[in-house]
This record gives structure tokens, sequence and C-alpha cells, in this order.
């Protein structure tokens, strides 16, 4: 069993990254954070995770390596770029990430990563059924678990709503775009997460990303018709996620 991942979540503005205990989801060591190179370009990208791998003096025997982007992730290659460079879409990105590091990377989506973490040590350990963890945060993210286990890269943040792309107006920028109150905002969110459940009768969401530590401003004014939880582990989740990822898929349990 492989006890220790170097986890990494790559954002419009920081790349941030620790190694992570897999058993406990603590932190081995204290969390690094460089700033998102811009243009982010996927080899830009790659530098700046090669410069983490070298601060935290990381070797193949330390463990594997999990990184999250804010993009559809499949077989390693990138297929959308939400606030980074288009040239990721299409791009063979664990080849690059091999290329320019020499260590092998296993990537996934963000949202997805955020989502493993909270579901293994946070807000949705004991949640069964249909949840969604929806980070709000400069877009949406979304994560989507059946009992527990990952459909991966649903990209329900981008839903279409009175004939905007949800992001526009539900996630956590668009309040600081418009200046919008706690109330107004929450309101938004409120008919994002009523459209989720009206086409896929969730069990429950867990509301995580930047918005996460702001809940107790926003909690009062939702209205959804299934359990809205906080998620749990602030702005580690990501990279906490990432470094699950690296551990080998745990299969479904049969149902009767
Ligand atoms: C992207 C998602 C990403 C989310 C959060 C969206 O704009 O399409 O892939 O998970 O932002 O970063």
């Amino acid at each position: 069993m492989i006890k220790r991942a170097l986890g990494i979540d790559v954002g419009g503005t920081g790349v941030k990254g620790a190694p992570v205990n897999l058993r406990s989801g603590e932190l081995a060591q204290e969390r690094l954070r460089l700033l998102t190179p811009q243009p982010a370009t996927p080899s830009a990208v790659a530098e700046t995770v090669f410069e983490l791998i070298r601060r935290f003096g990381w070797s193949e025997q330390d463990g594997p390596i999990g990184i999250g982007l804010p993009s559809v992730v499949k077989q390693g290659a990138t297929h959308t770029a939400g606030n980074i460079d288009p040239s990721w879409i299409g791009c063979d990105a664990a080849a690059l990430f091999k290329d320019c590091t020499g260590f092998p990377v296993t990537l996934l989506n963000d949202a997805d990563a955020a989502g493993l973490a909270e579901m293994r040590f946070g807000a949705g350990r004991d949640l069964p059924g249909l949840v969604v963890v929806v980070t709000l945060g400069t877009g949406i993210g979304t994560a989507l678990f059946y009992n527990g286990q990952l459909i991966p890269n649903a990209e329900l943040g981008h839903l279409v709503i009175r004939d905007k792309d949800a992001e526009r107006r539900a996630a956590l920028s668009a309040r600081e775009r418009y200046e919008w109150s706690w109330k107004k905002w929450a309101g938004h969110v409120s008919e994002y997460l009523g459209e989720l459940h009206r086409l896929l009768w969730c069990d429950a969401f867990i509301i995580g990303g930047g918005a996460s530590n702001k809940f107790d401003k926003f909690a009062a004014y939702l209205e959804c018709p299934a359990p809205v939880r906080p998620a749990q582990m602030a702005n580690l989740a990501g990279l906490v996620g990432a470094a699950l990822a690296t551990l080998p898929p745990v299969k479904a349990k049969a149902r009767p």
C-alpha cells in the first residue's frame, strides 16, 4: 500500500502542493504555493510543477504524484481549459509533464480531486447515494459520486440556465464581479442547485471551493430540495484529492 503521495492543485492564480499521508489525508509537510505562470500554458505550468517537486526534494521512491487541473482529463489528455490557457485543449498533458519533470504523474479534474478528498476525509464521508460536490470559486467545478464512487469529468458548472452559463451567475467570482449581496448571490446558487436537483435527483450537495469558508454568510439564504453541507477541507481538498487519485481505483461494492 502506498503511504504518501505528492498532491498538486493547479488553479488560475496559484499552484499548490504538499506531500499527503494517504491513510489520514493529513499533510506530511507544510503546503507550498507558487504563482500560476501567465499565460498558463501546459509547458509553463509543467515548469512550475517541476519547481514544486524540486522544493520538496521529491523522488520517485517517496511516492507517486497526482495533479488536479481545471480541465476535463481522459487518459492523461486534457480536453477543456477553464481559466487556463486554451492550448491545454487536446494536449497530451501526462506525456508533457513526464518530459518536463521526469516523473510519471496522475492527472485529473480539479473538482473531481476536491470531491475525492471530501468523500474520503471530509463532509461526504458518510454520504451514500448521489452526491454532487460543487466547488464555487472563479468558476464552478462539479464532482459526481454514486455510493462513494466518482463519475469523472462532470462539467455541470456549464449548465445553461436562463440563457447563461451557470458559472456566470453562481460562481463566487460572479458575486464579486456584480457586487451582489450574499443574499442575492445565494438566490443564484439556489437556482443552480435546484436545476441540478431537477435533472439528477441528488441525495446531497457539498459546497466547496472558495465559498466553503464563507458558508456561514449565505447558508441561511439557500433554498434547496436536497441537504446542502459545506466542504470541510477548505483549500486543501484539491491537493489531498490529487494525491488520493494516485491510488489504484477502488471497486464499487455490489449492492443487492
Ligand atoms: C472548468 C472545470 C473546473 C472548474 C473549477 C470550470 O470552468 O470547466 O473543469 O473543474 O472550472 O476550476
